[in-house]
């Protein structure tokens, strides 16, 4: 037995599942992955097999594994006792960067992960516009809490008509009513979007999407959805908020809203904003953010908030995300990469398609127009991705496998141009062994 399943084996019996997250599962291996150590690009299992991390922590990782100044800025505060639930001066600077970096930001606030950032972040929505219905995109994911956990995988059977989106729960054990406090509508729909505010218009205290839909592999908004979103929740006194959870940094130092030209009132940021340690931030104007407490009446607090390790590692990331060339060496992998896979799909007679911005893509089988959408991105084969993400695995690229739904994908700016000639070589090998479904 690997070492890799006889870990599985003895962590079954003491943490639930095997696992300490439940999408860490890899379906497509049937066991979660243990890795041992990692540096730049590449990870190890427990039994030594090196791989290409196509994965990269689900995006946190953008500086690649083990990045010298973030382990630097980490040492120099854990020689310091790193004493956590109070402040230093790191927490300022890091807030001032920021705040010079990300369009919407006048005020910031750290927090521990994305689903906290946009669990505070709508609540202070509801507190300073006193209202209480929030307008969530079909599919667009914005972490665990019971507020948001509503159509983010509905089974395509269970979509109901696209004009209006069932809100399918994500979990069992959400309290029945909450899902009545959101308005569901579909991506990409102008004339749906109108009719929403129309009729909610006056009751809606945000509106909130994945400005770059990655959750769904890669999903622009059109021009005329973007603009919409701005101008029906000005027009209507709500506010708009970008999770950035995933698109913050990951094409341009602002991230999706200084790419896309739209700055929202509100924006949650994580994963890569903590260069690999746990740390997410919301922020937004100044007349919005100055409602939290203490200065005003929102709560939001916690004793691990803006631990002074993550408020170390961010800084010296995000200090790293705009040097420049940063962004151009991204772009350049992107072009190669997605290029690439592209020309290898079609190589091998595999029907599929790969869209991608920045530093991640989703990579769809069995679809050859443009993915839009949730519904479009739903029509994927799922069978042929966890046959794919098996095949990856056994030739040397790591895939995460999220059960076979079409779902982001991303490389690091440790990667070189030589390092994505590796993992095309290494999957087109791995095509061989994968049948068109
Ligand atoms: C857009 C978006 N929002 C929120 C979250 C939740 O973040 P976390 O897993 O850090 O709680 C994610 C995680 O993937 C995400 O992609």
């Amino acid at each position: 037995m690997s070492r890799v399943t006889e870990q599985y084996e003895f962590s079954r019996q003491f943490l639930a599942g095997g696992v300490s997250a439940s999408t860490r599962l890899n379906r497509a291996l049937g066991h979660p992955m243990f890795f041992d150590r990692a540096a730049g690009c590449r990870v190890w299992d427990l039994d030594g097999r090196e791989y290409i991390d196509l994965c990269c922590s689900h995006g946190a990782t953008l500086l690649g594994h083990g990045d010298s100044r973030v382990r630097e800025a980490v040492e120099r505060v854990l020689a310091r006792g790193a004493a956590c639930s109070y402040e230093n001066e790191l927490h300022g600077q890091f807030a001032e960067l920021l705040c010079q970096t990300i369009p919407c930001c006048e005020r910031v606030r750290f927090t521990g992960s994305g689903t906290e950032a946009t669990m505070h972040c709508l609540r202070l929505a509801r507190a300073y516009t006193g209202r209480s219905k929030i307008v969530k995109i079909e599919g667009h994911f914005h972490g665990y809490h019971d507020q948001v956990m509503f159509s983010i995988g509905t089974p395509a059977d269970q979509l109901a008509d696209e004009t209006s989106p069932a809100r399918f729960p994500g979990s069992a054990g959400i309290a029945p009513g909450l899902a009545e406090n959101l308005v569901m509508v579909p991506y990409n729909r102008v004339d749906v979007l109108e009719r929403v505010f129309q009729e909610h218009g006056h009751e809606l205290a945000a509106l909130i999407c994945e400005p770059v839909y990655y959750n769904a592999g890669c999903v622009l908004p059109t021009p005329e959805f973007l603009s919409a979103m701005r101008r029906l929740t000005r027009e209507h006194g709500a506010l708009l908020i970008f999770d950035e959870v995933l698109s913050a940094f990951r094409m341009a130092p602002g991230g999706a809203q200084d790419y896309l030209g739209v700055t929202p009132d509100l924006c949650t940021i994580g994963k890569a904003v903590g260069g690999g340690y746990p740390l997410s931030v919301f922020g937004g104007r100044h007349e919005i953010m100055r409602h939290l407490m203490p200065e005003g009446n929102c709560q939001h607090s916690g004793t691990y908030n803006g631990h002074p390790v993550s408020v170390a590692a961010g800084l010296a990331a995000v200090t790293a995300y705009r040097q420049p060339g940063f962004y151009e060496h991204i772009r350049s992998l992107g072009e190669q990469l997605f290029a690439g896979l592209t020309e290898i799909l079609a190589r091998h007679q595999i029907p599929g398609r790969v869209q991608g911005l920045g530093a991640r893509f989703g990579l769809y089988f069995g679809l050859t127009e443009e993915v839009r959408n949730y519904r479009d991105a739903v029509k994927h084969q799922r069978q042929q991705m966890l046959q794919f993400v098996a095949a990856a695995i056994q030739h040397g690229v790591y895939f995460h496998d999220y059960g076979g739904a079409a779902c982001h994908h991303g490389f690091c700016a440790a990667m070189t141009a030589a390092d994505v000639g590796e993992v095309l070589n290494r999957l087109d090998e791995a095509l061989r062994t994968c049948r068109p479904a």
